[in-house]
């Protein structure tokens, strides 16, 4: 046995290995940056501004019952690895669906959009490309271009210009343009066509998540691919998730065959995850037929939005012109936002809050969803709680 003397001893007792994530714990307390679950009652009588269901189909019974009636057959789990055991006629079913409605040659599921925007960076870069991300693009693909063994250039916000102009100065042979098609904060879409345009002229790749406009953007919900007539490219490749207007669970990436086959083959994200479960594949594709079956469900999920956006900026507040279900609403400052949030919640109405520093502008907000199934009344009840609660200062906030 090693015997410590004085100089050797380990610096803290084995109780104690942990005691600097309680004092980081304490910083976050005291900037206001504490994070806390919250369980859901199924039964929720809080009317739902928070969530991703943009068409109101998570609990809609023909996805419930698509769900429940692939748990039964192909069981709970997927059993392994998509290349092992982790894929059943299901997956196939849907990707074959997910590719013909978005109008490409191949999608591959995997089980999450997080893996999926994984996925695509480290596989379809290397040393010898350069990737030109949006600085406002999401966390996933921000963790994609961290584990991508290529240079990243982060490019001013919805600046094409720029875009077209690191592409231009490159000296990597390859690159790929990776934007968010919706901003998850503002509810901005990205300027597809001028960036489509920008990755033409440099021989670039362009590599679009389109986690919020799928089944809302386009026509029937096609997405912003398909909306700026961009969809099926052959350079182009789309990434979304399936937890949002699919009211499911897992992740996609979409484009053409030769991009699906190098990412089964090569995706450390795809290979070394268990298939995603069937109960979430059979959501999904009851989701996707039913938006087949109803396309007004996108339009009206972005008319709920700009009915949102219209009577509150009305009534004196700050709030984006949306260009999907996504409605942001200035606040003051962080504790304003909390607090309002907060008032809300009280007042039966659950919202969104964002602020600093998971904000890329250290700009506070509400963050509004719309849903295509909300009612006027439900509108109205909506922005009446939230003009009521909301702070001083809500109308002239910077
Ligand atoms: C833009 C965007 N991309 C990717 C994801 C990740 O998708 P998932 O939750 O399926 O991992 C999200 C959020 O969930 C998102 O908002």
């Amino acid at each position: 046995m090693i015997q410590h003397t004085d100089a050797t001893a380990r610096p803290t007792a084995p109780a104690a290995v942990f005691d600097w994530l309680d004092e980081a714990a304490e910083l976050r307390s005291r900037a206001g940056l504490t994070r806390t679950l919250r369980s859901r009652p199924a039964q929720d009588p809080v009317l739902d501004l928070a969530s991703n269901d943009y068409l109101g189909l998570v609990h809609h019974p023909e996805v419930t019952r698509a769900a429940a009636e692939a748990a039964l057959r192909w069981g709970g789990g997927s059993t392994g690895s998509r290349l092992v055991t982790g894929t059943t006629a299901l997956h196939t079913e849907l990707e074959v669906e997910l590719a013909d409605f978005c109008g490409v040659e191949a999608a591959l599921v995997f089980s999450s959009g997080y893996t999926a925007n994984l996925a695509a960076l480290t596989a379809l870069t290397d040393p010898d490309t350069l990737i030109v991300s949006d600085a406002n693009n999401h966390a996933s693909l921000i963790d994609g271009c961290r584990l991508a063994r290529a240079q990243v250039f982060r490019a001013p916000h919805a600046d094409p210009v720029a875009v077209g102009a690191a592409l231009a100065d490159r000296a990597q042979p390859r690159a790929v343009v990776v934007t968010d098609s919706v901003f998850s904060v503002d509810g901005n879409a990205a300027r597809l066509p001028e960036l489509s345009a920008a990755a033409r002229a440099h021989r670039a790749a362009l590599l679009v998540d389109d986690a919020h406009g799928l089944g809302v953007l386009g026509p029937g919900g096609l997405g912003l691919l398909a909306a700026a007539g961009v969809a099926g490219g052959k350079s182009a490749v789309a990434t979304a998730t399936l937890s949002k207007s699919l009211g499911s669970q897992g992740g996609v990436v979409l484009g053409p065959s030769r991009v699906v086959r190098h990412l089964v083959e090569t995706a450390r994200s795809f290979i070394f995850d268990t298939g995603l479960a069937p109960a979430a594949v059979g959501a999904a594709l009851g989701a996707l037929r039913l938006l087949r079956a109803e396309p007004e469900r996108a339009e009206r999920a972005r008319e709920v939005a700009r009915t949102l956006a219209d009577r509150l900026t009305a009534a004196g507040l700050l709030a984006s012109v949306p260009d999907a279900a996504v409605v942001s609403v200035r606040a003051p400052g962080p504790q304003e936002a909390l607090g309002w949030a907060a008032d809300c919640r009280r007042a039966g109405l659950a919202v969104g809050c964002f602020r600093p520093p998971s904000v890329p502008d250290g700009l506070s907000r509400l963050r509004l969803t719309a849903r295509a199934d909300l009612t006027d009344a439900q509108i109205e009840l909506a922005v009446a709680t939230l003009v009521r609660t909301a702070p001083l200062l809500a109308t002239t906030a910077r």
